[in-house]
Formats: C-alpha cells, sequence, structure tokens
C-alpha cells in the first residue's frame, strides 16, 4: 500500500462506522493561550471535550497536520538523530463525542490493524494504565477486559502516568490511555530479546503506533483533576510510523512519505543516503524539517523574531545548519524541496500548492539571510581564534560559543567541529550554563499565571450580539486571575455581550460593564478558542448581579470604517494587481488598516493610486453590506467567497458582500451598513514584510481627512515660505539647483585651498636626517578635508612624521600620519601617539601604525599639541 491509500484506508474505515471526515486543523494555532502550534489531533476539538461546545456530529475522523516543537509535547532535539521521530507528522484520528467509548475504540483500533492493514497479530503489543494513587485513579480493568477478547493476555501490559495517562498540555482534556505497539525487528532479533521487554524503551522498531485515550478528566491549573460531563473517545495514529510498519520499513524515513525528499536531496547535495551516520542524521533532519517549514508558511505562519515565527525560523536555521556542515550546501537549497512536498500533499494538504511559489521564496530569502550571518559567524570565529593563540590558549570559553550560537546562530557541535579542526576546545559545561541562564531569564520573563475559571452562572454557550447591538443585558458566567508579570488581570465571561473578541485581524472592543451601581471598564475584548474574555480593570463587587454591557461606541465605528475598507482594498488589490493576491495578514483597528498580501514586486505609484481609487469609487457607490449568517461553506465557496489559508472554517459560515461581483468573503467580524459610512480611503505606506509578501498601511473616515490637511497645511507653509511662487514644485527645484551649484563651487574653492595648503606645508616641512617633519596648527572646513589632506602628504612625502592639529569648523581635531618605513625601522605607531596627543584637546581616538585621528572638546588645546608634538619629533 502506498502512504495515500494508507490514509485513505484509515479514514474510508471509519466513514463506514458513522464517522464524518472533518479537515485537519491549521497546524498554527490562533485562539489559544495554551498553545501555539496544533500538537495532537485532538486540539481543534477541546472544546468539545469540556462541554463548552457541543458538536454538530459525534463521531468524526481525519488526519491532522500536528507540529511537536514546544511546549509539552516537544521532539525536536531527537528528529533527525533516530528514524521515528518527527517535527511535522500527520496525526490519524477517531473521535467520539460522548458517543462510543473503551469497548468501541478498542475493537475498530484491532479490526483495523489486523484486518484491513494485515498487520501480523504477534508482532503486536497493547498497554494499559496502570493506576495512579496521587491522582486516585485505579487500574484501567475495563480496557484490560475489552482487550482480552482479542488479544493474548501476556501481549497486555501495564503502563505507567506518563506512557498510559494522556494530557494536552499543563491544563485541559485527558484521560488514562492504551497503546498500540508494533515490533518491527528481524526473527533472529525476536529470538533474543522478547518485543515485550522493548515495549516503551526507544528501540526504533519496537515502537508505539496508536494511542486509544480515555478522555474523561479536566485538569486543572492548580492540577487537580475534574471528572468530565461526559466520555468521550480521542485516538492518534502515527501516519508515518503505520507507513513504515505496513510497508514493512526499518525507518519511517525508508517509506514513500520520505524517500521522493531524499533522492532530491541526494540529486542537490551529492551525497549518498544510507552509508555514514553523520550524514544520514543531516538528511533525515533537512527532509523532515522542510515539512514543518512549508506547511506552517502556507498555513500564514512565516519565519520571525518571535513566538511562533521564531520557533519556524529555528527549525529552518536548524536544518540550513546540517545541510551546511554535513553535506557542504553553502547556498540556499531547502526551497528547492517544496515542490516535491507540493506535489505528494496535492490532495490532502492542497494549500501548499495552493502557495507553492511564495513559499518557495519565503525560504529561500530566510536561508540566504541565514547564510550570511552563518559566514558572518565562521568569520568570527577566525578572530576568536587569532585572539587565542595570541594569548596562548586552546579552549573557546562557554561565554563565547553562546555567543556564536545566540548572535551566530552556531549550534555547539558546529563550534566544536571548527573548533576540532583548529587544535582548540570548547568549554561545553561553561555553554550549557549561559544557555540555561539565558533560559531561565526567559522564562521569568514569559512567566504568566492563570488561575483557573471561577464559576458564577452556569451555561457553556456565549452569544455574541455585536453584529446588530452595542449593548446587551447580560450575566456573569465565570471570571479568572491571571498574573503576568507580576501584574494581575481579571478576566470575565458573559453569557451574551456586544464586545467583538480580537480576531481576524479586527482589534477586542473596549467599554463598560454596569454591574448594579458599579462601572466596570472592558480594557479589551480576546478570544480563548470560542470563549468571548473580557479583559477588565476588576471584579464586580456583586458578581451575580445583572450585567449591562456598553462597548466604547465611537472605536468601534472607526473599527468598522477600516474593516471594511480592507475588504475593498482586497478585491481592488486583485483586480489591479491580479489573482495571485492572497491575504497574508491584517490588523483593523480605531486608527489604521494593515493589510499584508502576497506579491512578488514593489507597487508602483501608479498600481497605488490606481486601488485607491477604485476603493474610493466603490465608497461613493454607497454599497449596501449583506450578510449571510450561516450558509453552508460549500455554497459560499460556489458563490466566490474568498476562503483564506492557515483559517479554521466550520460547516457552515459568514459571508459578508459588498457586490456580489466586487467583494465576497468568509469573515467574522462587523461592517458598516454601506460602503458609503468610510468617507474616504488613503493609502499611507506601502512596503516589503518578507520575500513575496507586501504591506499596505492605509487609513479612512475622519483619520483620512485629518491626512490630507496635515498635506495640505505642510505644502501651504511650504509655498509660503517660498513667497507664494505661481508654480510651486518649479520654485523648489530652482531652489535645489541654485543650491547645487553653489555647493559646486564653494567645494572647488575649498579644494584650492586646501592645495594652497598642502604645498605650503610641504614647503615648510623641517629636514630631521631622513626624516620630514611637519607639524601645525591649521583650520579646515571639515573631516573629510582633513583626512584627505592627510593622505596627499603621506603620498607626497617620502619618510613622513605629521602632526596636523586643526581647528575643524569650531571643533579641535588631530591627525598623526607616520611613513610606512617610519613605523617599522622606529617602531612607531600613530595610534598610539594619538592617544597622547589627544589629552590636551580633551579627546580620545584611534587608527592604525601610519595613520590615526582625534576629536576632542578643547580648541584652546590646539597650540598644546603642537608644542607636544614638537617634543616628540624631537625625539625620532
Ligand atoms: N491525543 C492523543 C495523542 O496525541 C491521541 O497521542
Amino acid at each position: 500500500m502506498t502512504s495515500s491509500e494508507i490514509r485513505k484506508k484509515f479514514l474510508n474505515f471509519f466513514q463506514e462506522k458513522e464517522h464524518k471526515i472533518v479537515p485537519s486543523a491549521p497546524m498554527v494555532i490562533k485562539d489559544d493561550p495554551t498553545l501555539m502550534f496544533t500538537n495532537a489531533g485532538m486540539n481543534q476539538f477541546k472544546d468539545y471535550f469540556l462541554g463548552n461546545k457541543v458538536a454538530e456530529a459525534t463521531r468524526v475522523t481525519d488526519t491532522q497536520k500536528c507540529l511537536r516543537v514546544s511546549g509539552k509535547h516537544n521532539d525536536l532535539e531527537e528528529v533527525g538523530h533516530d528514524t521515528y521521530h518527527h517535527t511535522m507528522f500527520e496525526m490519524l484520528g477517531n473521535w467520539s463525542f460522548g458517543d462510543y467509548f473503551k469497548k468501541e475504540a478498542i475493537e475498530w483500533s484491532w479490526e483495523l490493524l489486523t484486518d484491513i492493514f494485515k498487520l501480523p497479530k504477534e508482532r503486536l503489543y497493547v498497554t494499559v494504565f496502570e493506576g495512579d494513587k496521587a491522582d486516585g485513579i485505579p487500574f484501567d480493568q475495563e480496557a484490560y477486559d475489552f482487550w482480552k477478547g482479542h488479544i493474548d493476555e501476556s501481549r497486555i501490559l501495564k503502563g505507567d502516568k506518563n506512557d498510559n495517562f494522556w494530557e494536552m498540555g499543563d491544563t485541559g482534556p485527558c484521560g488514562p490511555a492504551s497503546e498500540i505497539h508494533v515490533d518491527l525487528r528481524d526473527e533472529a532479533d525476536i529470538a533474543k530479546i522478547p518485543g515485550k521487554d522493548l515495549v516503551n524503551n526507544d528501540h526504533p522498531l519496537v515502537v508505539e503506533i496508536w494511542n486509544l485515550v480515555f478522555i474523561q478528566f479536566n485538569r486543572k491549573a492548580d492540577g487537580s483533576l475534574h471528572a468530565l460531563p461526559a466520555q468521550h473517545i480521542d485516538t492518534g495514529m502515527g501516519f508515518e510510523r503505520i507507513c513504515m510498519a505496513i510497508q514493512n520499513k526499518k525507518s519511517n524515513y525508508d517509506t514513500d512519505v520520505f524517500t521522493p525528499l531524499l533522492d532530491e536531496l541526494a540529486k542537490i547535495s551529492g551525497k549518498k543516503y544510507g552509508e555514514l551516520s553523520k550524514i544520514d542524521i543531516a538528511f533525515r533532519v533537512i527532509v523532515d524539517h522542510i515539512r514543518a517549514i512549508s506547511l506552517s508558511i502556507s498555513d500564514g505562519q512565516l519565519p520571525s523574531n518571535n513566538k511562533a515565527g521564531y520557533v519556524i525560523r529555528r527549525i529552518l536555521r536548524r536544518a540550513v545548519r546540517y545541510g551546511y556542515t554535513f553535506l557542504d550546501l553553502k547556498e540556499p537549497f531547502l526551497f528547492k524541496l517544496v515542490p516535491i512536498l507540493a506535489k505528494q500533499f496535492e490532495e490532502v494538504f492542497p494549500e501548499l500548492k495552493a502557495q507553492q511559489e511564495l513559499v518557495e521564496k519565503v525560504i529561500k530569502e530566510e536561508e540566504t539571510a541565514f547564510l550570511r550571518t552563518l559566514e558572518n559567524g565562521l568569520k568570527r570565529l577566525e578572530s576568536i581564534k587569532a585572539e587565542l593563540s595570541s594569548s596562548g590558549n586552546a579552549t573557546i570559553s562557554g561565554a563565547v560559543a553562546f555567543e556564536l550560537y545566540d548572535t551566530y546562530g552556531f549550534p555547539l557541535d558546529l563550534t566544536a567541529l571548527i573548533a576540532k579542526e583548529n587544535g582548540l576546545t570548547v568549554d561545553e559545561k561553561g555553554f550549557e550554563q549561559a544557555m540555561n541562564e539565558q533560559k531561565n531569564r526567559s522564562k521569568s520573563a514569559a512567566k504568566m499565571e492563570t488561575g483557573d475559571w471561577q464559576i458564577v452562572n452556569e451555561g457553556r454557550d456565549v452569544e455574541f450580539v455585536g453584529y446588530d447591538e452595542v449593548k446587551a443585558d447580560a450575566k456573569i458566567l465565570r471570571y479568572r486571575s491571571v498574573k503576568n508579570k507580576n501584574k494581575e488581570q481579571i478576566q470575565l465571561v458573559l453569557d451574551k455581550t456586544p464586545f467583538y473578541a480580537e480576531s481576524g485581524g479586527q482589534i477586542g472592543d473596549t467599554g463598560i460593564l454596569k454591574v448594579s451601581n458599579e462601572t466596570i471598564k472592558v480594557l479589551d475584548t480576546k478570544k480563548e478558542n470560542d470563549l468571548i474574555v473580557h479583559f477588565v480593570d476588576k471584579i464586580p463587587a456583586q458578581l451575580d448581579a445583572k450585567v449591562h454591557a456598553q462597548i466604547d461606541n465611537d472605536r468601534r465605528r472607526k473599527i468598522v470604517y477600516n474593516h471594511s475598507a480592507t475588504h475593498l482594498v482586497h478585491a481592488a488589490l486583485r483586480e489591479v494587481l491580479g489573482d495571485h493576491v492572497q491575504q497574508k495578514g491584517s490588523l483593523v483597528s480605531d486608527k489604521l488598516l494593515r493589510f499584508d498580501f502576497s506579491h512578488f514586486s514593489k507597487m508602483t505609484d501608479e498600481e497605488i493610486l490606481k486601488v485607491e481609487r477604485r476603493v474610493n469609487e466603490k465608497i461613493r457607490e454607497n454599497i449596501p453590506q449583506q450578510e449571510e449568517r450561516n450558509i453552508p461553506i460549500e455554497e459560499a465557496k460556489a458563490k466566490g467567497a474568498m476562503a483564506l489559508f492557515g483559517e479554521k472554517y466550520g460547516d457552515t459560515v459568514r459571508m459578508i458582500t459588498f457586490d456580489p461581483n466586487y467583494s465576497v468573503e468568509l469573515c467574522g467580524g462587523v461592517h458598516v451598513p454601506a460602503t458609503g459610512n468610510i468617507g474616504q480611503f488613503k493609502i499611507t505606506t506601502e512596503t516589503s514584510v518578507a520575500a513575496g509578501i507586501r504591506r499596505i498601511e492605509a487609513v479612512t473616515g475622519e483619520k483620512a481627512e485629518e491626512y490630507h490637511l496635515d498635506q495640505e497645511a505642510i505644502l501651504k507653509q511650504v509655498n509660503a515660505l517660498l513667497k507664494s511662487p505661481k508654480d510651486l514644485a518649479q520654485a523648489v527645484e530652482q531652489l535645489m539647483k541654485e543650491k547645487n551649484e553653489l555647493q559646486k563651487s564653494l567645494e572647488k574653492e575649498q579644494s584650492k585651498q586646501a592645495g594652497a595648503l598642502k604645498d605650503e606645508l610641504i614647503k615648510n616641512a623641517e629636514k630631521q636626517n631622513d626624516i620630514s617633519v611637519i607639524i601645525s596648527e591649521i583650520a579646515l572646513p571639515n573631516a573629510d578635508a582633513l583626512k584627505k589632506l592627510s593622505f596627499e602628504l603621506k603620498n607626497e612625502v617620502d619618510s613622513l612624521f605629521a602632526v596636523l592639529a586643526c581647528d575643524v569648523d569650531g571643533k579641535p581635531q588631530i591627525s598623526v600620519v607616520i611613513s610606512e618605513n617610519l613605523v617599522e625601522s622606529k617602531d612607531l605607531n600613530a595610534g598610539k601617539i594619538i592617544r597622547d596627543l589627544a589629552k590636551n584637546i580633551q579627546g580620545g581616538g584611534g587608527g592604525q601604525a601610519f595613520f590615526a585621528t582625534a576629536g576632542g572638546k578643547k580648541l584652546e588645546g590646539l597650540p598644546q599639541v603642537v608644542l607636544q608634538a614638537k617634543t616628540m619629533a624631537k625625539e625620532l
């Protein structure tokens, strides 16, 4: 079976058991403060387990793009070094939301593995939870008994909390688990050690392939477990591993999931996979990492300097470094693997193919930049080497190794390798210490303590009324306190709210809550999964009193202008620049709108103007907003609605139309009743964000008006300064022309004077044995002229010792010039000399042995410089 057949078989199997096949959620998570990336298939269903939301279907199945590179589940360091861990992997899963439980989950997993996938039964082992005293959970007898019906008891093993109690993170849904492991070793090896001794023992050929989790609890922030209202099934099968088992391979990388990538990398690098361990590791790291990088970019997460973007950047750099060091790849190469991936994933994750060009460009640019840093790091290493050898030291200190790591992205092994080649060693302990110090620093900087929700009123569905209302009468469902860098914040959830929670680029509403006679300020509103969380300034005294919620409507009005204008500009950009324009990010606030989109060159002034004109035209048309709240996604797509990559859409969606032939978008945001409200639209900047991604910022309504008024005021001011000429532009041009001409003649005159000065200095040079001594106090218009004069003297006078004490436009400056022959024969150093002389002018400076300069504060010190220099010259 090919990998794509295996995936299909899995999904079809559960479809036949009445599961609905759903799409993978994006790999990059937007609305969950506890998680940066999807790390398990169940993430997108978290709210169904917790009871915050009711599932539309109680049985679903899918293949989920997962990334385990941070937080509780982090496999990054193992990747490439072993053959069965990955950063990005696909997790096949089947779920029951309060529907079937252990019996069916166990029965079906066994049926699929042995009947459909035909894995030999005698190669399979299963584990059940042994129980845990501290958590007060007993041995999972029930699961054990169900397994007994399928598999010999000698192959049912007990596992502890570590292996058999699954948790998503520090908090959230969790429960006892049963894992299925497969033994893929040869018969001879099996005869030596039975497989059961190797289960959960990090053996590359005795691996877990499927985890069945019986979700029953919620782990709270204080560590306590609380039973959930219903019992659920959450399973996860590692797709790449099941492919290895079915295709009878010894490594995930030997399956058709990875071989096309390995072959291409072999072509690119001219190296072979499967011969040398170090090279093999590099191959595996690279073909693994490129999947994580490509899929996160196609989900809208570009490499950057913080949070999720930084994680992606680090993964990319890790891949580049392995290529650089072990495969001798000194030019960008990762991006060349993207076409293969795009093809492989075409049917299951089509978003990659759809954005292939963009993904390649972003990766290539990132690689190019990092390779440059890497080269700089290598240069830095050269100077470190020189410093060490001059001090007779042979150890690169931990601090320096850490600087190389932190600033230049050198992993310790790379530094150690280069050190070894140069007969040096690295203080690895010192490095670890510096690393830990930094980790602790960033840990305490990021420390956020989230208290548990305190329930005030039962209820799980929050009604958002803000599309139609700016006020609502509500009650408080829950609240909690969050400590962020020692600042306390109160968060509060209402059953009904007009407050829009930040999402889809639109910022959260602010406003007030009146709770009996107390007024609480709402400082921000954010989403946490599907909850609308109000960030407020204090806990209301009467928590169970009626709440009157009211948004800051003036602020909202301005936000809404910018949001609707964003839709209008999106459509205009596609008209003017082409269909390749895809939204890549947006910010909609009360002050401005920012819109990032894929486009491969800078917009011309003409294009910008065209886009502005088109948007303003649509504003004047005063097109009424057409809103459809619950239409099936397929219908919306058929109507030409633009959906965004990396967004999670349900079966039904909200569609916003401003003229069916102009702008149709899936959108959860708030909009103007008709485009005329926006007033006017003005683009203020157009810049680049990354390779292939442009950014415009624009203003609307009053802000656009202010913008134009400001521009007009500047123009008026300039006009007045130039005494209201007939043609302002021409007058400025004329002024610039005159200024340039004056500048040129001034420079000519200055250089003439400098020439005369030089001639005089040479004429008056004192001969002292073979040495020409020029020491003089002079005046010049700028520092450049002094430098130029110094070099001219050096070129024209042999065996020169010159000190020029110069008044540069009222500031003292000294230059010391010494011919190379004197530097050597008399062991002179202009840099040293100038440090002594500069004291006279209260200044400092430096340079090389033959030329140095210094500036200072005390102009009256110049004669002193001349005197001291003359004494020095006598001693030559
Ligand atoms: N949620 C379970 C896991 O990720 C299935 O292993």
